[in-house]
């Protein structure tokens, strides 16, 4: 669903009312699109190739696919979106086993907020899912990682992977699991500034029987900011549907990069949003990692087979909500169709090279 921008009239109105009558409110956002219900896939690219972007032993299906193989579709009884990994095939040596990768086909520019409400995660050996966002042109333009998780992690990895100098510097943030502050993507195999989420409600199993949660990522001018509200906790103002949010209401954010450490107009450009599940690959395949979760050997024990590994790697979405700065609008409309999507992260790279030489 769509919304319109506010008018020119609208807009000016609101700047001579906000110049003469309000204080500055900056940290108020109006929703500009919802992606939801019958609607949810209406408007994104999905990658529809295998994953050569993390190596990882998947292919990621087009729209009709998962449509037709029940990868990407909206379950009719509770009208929440469904992004799965096929766990009804036999997949045998050497090959992939088909799952989803998805970006918004519009992108949004800083002043933007965007929020996503999930039932389910995916979790599982050899499972790598994320939802995140990235600039086309990666490492220029940056990438902000909201939710990212191997195999049986039981904490949620927020971060992001940038061009060289960027920092996370004074963060005021609650989680104070921080794996590492540069975000540059030419430091630690490109790690990126990685903060873990203290709470085993934002992955796994734990975050399902919790009933899910809510995230919220600020990309603003003073910096990003997220948020994470296992379902006992989601503020009404994100339960409710609210038109309007004021991120200054929602306490302080479980992962915070300020703009002191990173500018946002030196580092960051309008980003696509993604939903992506990739099995073992560059982070979740690489062997020290694998091991430290899982028995065995990545592809060959886990993605090889009837698929029954993987009954729990699926993300149940209620909603995506994205909201602009108030009195702005940050939408950039399918900017995305000419370019096609660049490689994320090479994340661990040194650590594949090592896992490749192993297995070879
Ligand atoms: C991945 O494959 C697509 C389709 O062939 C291609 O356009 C793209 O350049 C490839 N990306 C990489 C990183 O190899
Ligand atoms: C990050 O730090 C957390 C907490 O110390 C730890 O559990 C996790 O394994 C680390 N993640 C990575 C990728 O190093
Ligand atoms: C959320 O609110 C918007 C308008 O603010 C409305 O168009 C949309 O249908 C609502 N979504 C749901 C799921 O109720
Ligand atoms: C941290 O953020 C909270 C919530 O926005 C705010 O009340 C507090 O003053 C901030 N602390 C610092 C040191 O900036
Ligand atoms: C699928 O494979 C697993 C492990 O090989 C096995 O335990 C299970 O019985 C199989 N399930 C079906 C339905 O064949
Ligand atoms: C496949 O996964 C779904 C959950 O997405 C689960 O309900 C179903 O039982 C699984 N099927 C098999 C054959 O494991």
């Amino acid at each position: 669903m769509i919304f319109s921008a506010p008018s020119e009239l609208t807009l000016l109105v609101v700047a001579v009312l906000a110049a003469v009558t309000l204080p500055a409110a900056a940290d108020t956002y109006d929703m500009v699109k919802e992606y939801a219900g019958s609607t949810f896939f209406d408007d994104w690219q999905f990658y529809d190739h295998f994953d050569n972007l993390t190596n990882g032993d998947a292919v990621f299906v087009s729209a009709s696919q998962g449509l037709s193989q029940r990868l990407a579709y909206v379950d009719t009884t509770t009208n929440h979106a469904i992004m799965k990994v096929d766990n009804t095939s036999t997949v045998n040596f050497p090959d992939k086993r088909n799952t989803v990768r998805l970006q918004t086909n519009d992108r949004y520019s800083v002043g933007s907020v965007w929020t996503v409400d999930m039932l389910h995660v995916p979790y599982g050996c050899s499972v790598w899912p994320a939802f995140w966002s990235h600039s086309p042109d990666w490492p220029t333009g940056g990438e902000i990682d909201t939710f990212e998780g191997v195999n049986q992690v039981t904490n949620n990895q927020m971060g992001l992977h940038t061009n060289d100098g960027c920092k996370q510097v004074s963060a005021n943030q609650s989680s104070t699991l921080v794996n590492s502050t540069d975000c540059s993507n030419l430091v630690n195999s490109n790690q990126g500034c990685i903060t873990t989420d203290p709470s085993t409600k934002s992955y796994g199993a734990d975050f399902a029987n919790s009933g899910g949660g809510v995230w919220v990522t600020e990309y603003a001018q003073s910096g990003i900011s997220i948020w994470f509200f296992p379902r006992a906790n989601v503020p009404s103002t994100l339960s409710s549907n609210a038109s309007t949010i004021d991120t200054s209401t929602l306490g302080i954010p479980v992962g915070n990069w300020p703009a002191t450490g990173c500018n946002m107009d030196s580092f960051f450009n309008p980003q696509n949003i993604i939903f992506d599940i990739t099995l073992c690959g560059d982070f979740a395949g690489a062997v020290n990692i694998f091991s430290q979760t899982c028995p065995g050997v990545c592809y060959n024990d886990h993605v090889l087979g009837n698929g029954s590994n993987f009954a729990t790697a699926y993300f149940e979405v209620a909603s995506m909500r994205v909201f602009s700065k108030t009195g702005t609008n940050t939408v950039v409309k399918g900017s995305n169709a000419a370019s096609s999507p660049l490689p994320p992260s090479l994340r661990w790279s040194a650590i594949l090279l090592g896992a490749w030489l192993l297995l070879a």
